[in-house]
């Protein structure tokens, strides 16, 4: 069924555990990932990016509407998010598309700009029943190039969140956007630090490069929501590849996009019992 991410995210918290956020991309995408949460029996976040919605010409309704009603089939509590909006019109629209949540991303401006439009952000998001996530310190790789170097202030967090009033903080702790390996390491005190800073859960993007003791550690510090993106691309055009490599030839597009679905559905089962694993503080 579909479900509001504050549900998802406080349920998540109340019971020590992560929940994952998956990068919707193509429909493919929103079926492979109910999938894969279906066969873990975990509940799952579905988030559509700025960029995606970019990709389907800037028209977010055919997406979000195939979207939320993948979530309403799905056997397990499914939400439906938007992921990285930096444009006002993209962020009012949300309440007409079956998202229950967003994340306004105004992390590239310096913190007092930050902190002026994730407020109106805000406004808007609570008048609008809508709940808001935000970034303070930007996560690196948003534009291909990475920049784990990047760390959030515990100070400043506790600020940011108490200036703005947003519902969970995205936090740069290691991590960084578009890895294709598994290879980053957090600052799991930093988390700790952040978790007692800030009243509200965390978000960990960038989580494609992260390995998974590494997750599972994180969510133990306090990280809440865990956003996934790259590592489906991975699996889900790796599929593509092997299938063309090994001589597949037929123009039927199921022919290898159902394969695609099915690996891509593998690592999110994989992903969500990592970040769904109880943790044990
Ligand atoms: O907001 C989306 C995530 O941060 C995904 O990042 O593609 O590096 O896993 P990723
Ligand atoms: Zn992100």
């Amino acid at each position: 069924p579909l479900v509001t991410t504050a549900e998802l995210v406080a349920e998540a918290r109340a019971g020590g555990r992560g929940v994952a956020a998956f990068n919707v991309i193509t429909l493919e995408h929103a079926e492979g990932i109910a999938a894969g949460a279906e066969a873990a029996g975990t509940p799952v976040i579905l988030q559509i990016s700025e960029n995606a919605v970019r990709y389907h010409g800037g028209n977010l309704l055919p997406i979000s509407a195939a979207t939320a009603a993948v979530a309403r089939a799905a056997a397990v509590p499914v939400s439906v998010h938007l992921d990285h909006v930096e444009d006002g019109d993209l962020l009012r629209s949300a309440c007409r598309a079956g998202v229950s949540s967003v994340m306004f991303d105004a992390s590239r401006l310096d913190y007092a700009a930050n902190v002026a439009a994730t407020r109106d952000a805000v406004a808007w998001a609570h008048a609008n029943d809508v709940w808001l996530e935000a970034e303070l310190g930007e996560v690196g790789g948003k534009d291909g190039a990475h920049a784990p170097g990047v760390r959030t202030d515990p100070g400043e967090a506790a600020a940011f969140v108490a200036e703005t009033g947003v519902d969970a903080l995205a936090v740069a702790v290691g991590s960084s956007h578009a890895m294709t390996s598994r290879t980053a390491r957090l600052d799991h005190a930093l988390i700790e630090a952040l978790r007692a800073a800030v009243s509200v859960p965390l978000v960990l993007h960038g989580s494609s490069g992260v390995p998974d003791e590494e997750l599972g550690a994180a969510v133990r510090a306090g990280i809440v929501k865990v956003n996934i993106g790259t590592a489906l691309n991975v699996a889900f055009t790796g599929a593509v590849r092997e299938w063309v490599e090994h001589g597949g030839a037929s123009s039927d597009p199921r022919k290898y996009l159902a394969r695609a679905r099915d690996e891509l559905a593998e690592v999110v089962r994989h992903m969500v019992a990592v970040v769904g694993q109880h943790s044990f503080y």
